[in-house]
Formats: structure tokens, C-alpha cells, sequence
């Protein structure tokens, strides 16, 4: 028998992956991934950048890089960094292979098997899975539509959190809760994190795709609030401003972790795409970010708002649910006794997918719940889609 590591034992397959690879017919909608349309990817942006780019950039691009990152791109982040106030001269960055990596390094660096690592419930689930992949122990505390809930913090940290290594918060347009921090929340958090021994991981892919610019202020990040005495790992991605296959993130983080991380980036891939780091550099420098997310900021706005208008339209009112403010999703709640997996079954067969709520339950045992992703639905495709799946809810009321 071949004799696997205790960490890889101990990950489980999904039967929830089993039954989406099943779903993958063309004419299925689904509401199931979250990313961009391939429609709206920045396709001849970067068709111009690489044409214009001179043969010696270009080889460069083909060419093994520094592991913190290629030169030219760390200066750019900075720079684009800086003008969101973050503390980029006390601190020091890597870049990485998407947020999910400086997720993984971070885990890497601090916890030992059993550790304990605090996270939302729901959370991400590639967050949950990296921290479990270095065997953590993971409570996860629930959030109310202004953030994770004091009050269960607190309790745990006094009981089964106590030695908490970590506190994961995706605080900015949740996956998948959709919720973004409200400004007097974040302040408690901080306020409560002083002095503990408690790196935060403040996970940032988001905040771009605000839907108003009055929501703007909402997103200001932590780390520009209080960066001292609470140690915060800031983690951000280009893949939901730019395009997941570029496969770039970045940890913003105190000279001492990041040169930890770097030491153990060395040793998962030696560095990141220089390829796409030279595009993604180029992107920056030449302005095309900003109007870019502009264009997606409608684009996204307009979905959401299509969703809206039909799960108010078509959905039973057992069903409940916060408008979002920006980012990709909705999370809908159910009445308890709901099982979300027997609705995706009916609403499968009927044609229509999303993610059933178990999936980001660290435990994965709340189920009366799911996410809908609308940043990869055609628009003309939502109302059906919603239809499809409000049909098969109201079929198990
Ligand atoms: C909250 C959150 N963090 C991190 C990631 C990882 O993004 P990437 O590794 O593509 O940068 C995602 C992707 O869905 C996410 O939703």
C-alpha cells in the first residue's frame, strides 16, 4: 500500500467537485465559479503591451526570476500600493503565485500540526485548505453582515481559540458571503487584537470592485488603519483585476515574515511567472489598471443588480440575503432545515449550478446555505438561471 503523508491523508476529495465536474455540460448555467467571464479578460491591452515590449524584456519574461519578485513589477506594486495608503516602506513585499500562495506561505510559517488557526465561517476554502494541509486546527467564527462577530471572537479566544496562531478575515466583499467590514467593526477588531500574540492575515483580492463610490471608504484596508502593534500579513491578487491564469498575488508583511516567506517560496517554485509579471508590470505602468477595473466595476454592478431584481422576484421569502456592495457574490440562507445539496440536485437536473454552503464550513456541516457567483454569468443567462434554482428551493419548503 502506498503510504501517504499525514497532511495529504488527511485531505478529503469533494463529492460536491465530484458532481460539478458532472455539471460542466455547455448548456448548464452556472453560477458555481468564482471568476471573471473569459469575455472581459484585457485581451488586446496585453496583446498591445507584448508587441510593444523590446526583444531583451521579452527574454527576460521567458527567464527564471528573483523570488521576491521581478524588479520592475515590485517597484509598480508599490507604487499602486502606496496610493491605496498602505505601509510599503516599513514593510517589505513578495510577489507570489496568486493570494492563495502567500495564504499557503503564511500557514507554512507559523503553524505546527494541531496549532490552532481562527478563521469566518463561512471562509474561503482554499484558505481552509491550506491551513489544514499543515494540519491546523480550525474554529471558525460567524459573521453578521458588518463582519465576524465580536462576541464569538472573544469567547473563543477564551476557550478553544485560546492559543490561536492565526486570524484568517477575507474583510472586503466576501467569498462567500458577499458582506464587506464596516468601519466601527474593523476598529473593534483591532482594538482587540492589540497586544495579542495574533498574526491577522487581512486577505484583500476584492476591494477594487466596489459597485458606488460611496462604498469606497469601506474598503481601506486595515493595515493602513493601525498597522502597528497588531502584525498584519496583507495579502492581494491581480486575479480578479486583471486574470486568475496570470497566477500573480502578493503578501505585504513585516521585513522579518517576509523574509521568511521568501525563504519558503524558494523552495514551492523559485519564483513566480516572470512571463506574467512583465505584463502585469507593464499593465501598471501604463496606466491600464485603473480604467480597466472601472469598466469591470459597471460590468459587475449591473450583474449584481440583475441578480438582485430576480432572486427578489423569484425567490420565496424563506430565503434571506445581503445585497452586495461589490466583489462576485451572493450568499443566500435558508431556513435550517433546508439541505442546500438536495436543491443543487433538482436544480442541476433542471439546469442550473451553484455552491452548496458545507463547502465553506471549515467543518463542512452547515449546509442551509449557498453561494451564487455572478461574475462569470453571461447577464442574459441570470433570470433563467435564478428561475431554475428558485423552482427547486420552493420544491423543498
Ligand atoms: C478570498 C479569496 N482569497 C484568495 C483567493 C485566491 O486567489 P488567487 O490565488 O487566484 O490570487 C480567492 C480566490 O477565489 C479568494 O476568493
Amino acid at each position: 500500500m502506498i503510504k501517504f503523508s499525514d497532511c495529504v491523508n488527511g485531505m478529503r476529495t469533494s463529492e460536491i467537485r465530484d458532481l460539478m465536474s458532472m455539471a460542466m455540460k455547455p448548456e448548464i448555467i452556472t453560477f458555481a465559479g468564482g471568476m471573471p467571464n473569459n469575455d472581459l479578460f484585457p485581451v488586446k491591452e496585453i496583446d498591445e503591451i507584448y508587441n510593444g515590449l523590446d526583444d531583451a524584456t521579452k527574454k527576460v519574461g521567458f527567464q527564471y526570476g528573483p523570488t521576491p519578485g521581478y524588479p520592475p513589477l515590485i517597484e509598480s506594486l508599490k507604487e499602486y500600493l502606496r496610493s491605496k495608503n498602505l505601509p510599503v516602506d516599513s514593510n517589505d513585499l513578495i510577489i507570489t503565485s496568486g493570494s492563495l500562495q502567500a495564504i499557503n506561505i503564511i500557514a507554512k510559517l507559523f503553524v505546527n500540526p494541531g496549532d490552532t488557526v481562527i478563521t469566518e465561517n463561512p471562509c474561503f476554502i482554499g484558505g481552509t485548505s491550506a491551513f489544514k494541509s499543515y494540519q491546523a486546527n480550525i474554529v471558525g467564527i460567524p459573521l453578521d453582515s458588518d463582519g465576524i462577530i465580536m462576541d464569538e471572537l472573544k469567547r473563543a479566544m477564551e476557550n478553544e481559540a485560546k492559543d490561536a496562531k492565526i486570524l484568517y478575515l477575507s474583510p472586503y466583499f466576501h467569498n462567500p458571503a458577499g458582506i464587506i467590514y464596516s468601519k466601527k467593526r474593523k476598529e473593534e477588531l483591532l482594538k482587540f487584537l492589540a497586544g495579542k500574540e495574533l498574526i491577522l492575515i487581512e486577505d484583500d483580492p476584492y476591494s477594487e470592485l466596489y459597485f458606488n463610490e460611496s462604498d469606497k471608504d469601506l474598503t481601506v484596508p486595515m493595515k493602513t488603519i493601525q498597522p502597528e502593534p497588531v502584525p498584519i500579513c496583507y495579502t492581494g491578487s491581480f486575479s480578479k483585476i486583471l486574470g486568475p491564469g496570470m497566477r500573480l498575488g502578493w503578501l505585504l508583511a513585516t521585513p522579518e515574515i517576509i523574509n521568511k516567506a521568501q525563504l519558503t517560496k524558494q523552495s514551492m517554485d523559485a519564483c513566480s511567472s516572470t512571463f506574467t509579471q512583465v505584463l502585469a508590470d507593464q499593465f501598471l505602468r501604463k496606466g491600464k489598471l485603473r480604467p480597466y477595473v472601472e469598466r469591470l466595476r459597471e460590468i459587475y454592478s449591473r450583474r449584481m443588480k440583475i441578480m438582485n431584481d430576480s432572486l427578489v422576484k423569484n425567490m420565496p421569502p424563506e430565503a434571506k440575503w445581503v445585497v452586495p456592495k461589490g466583489g462576485f457574490y451572493f450568499w443566500i440562507t435558508l431556513p435550517e432545515k433546508v439541505d442546500a445539496l438536495e436543491v443543487l440536485k433538482e436544480s442541476m437536473s433542471k439546469g442550473a449550478i451553484f455552491v452548496i454552503g458545507r463547502t465553506f464550513d471549515p467543518e463542512g456541516i452547515k449546509n442551509n446555505c449557498f453561494r451564487l457567483a455572478f461574475s462569470h454569468t453571461p447577464e442574459d443567462e441570470i433570470d433563467k438561471g435564478v428561475k431554475i434554482i428558485s423552482e427547486a428551493l420552493k420544491a423543498r419548503l
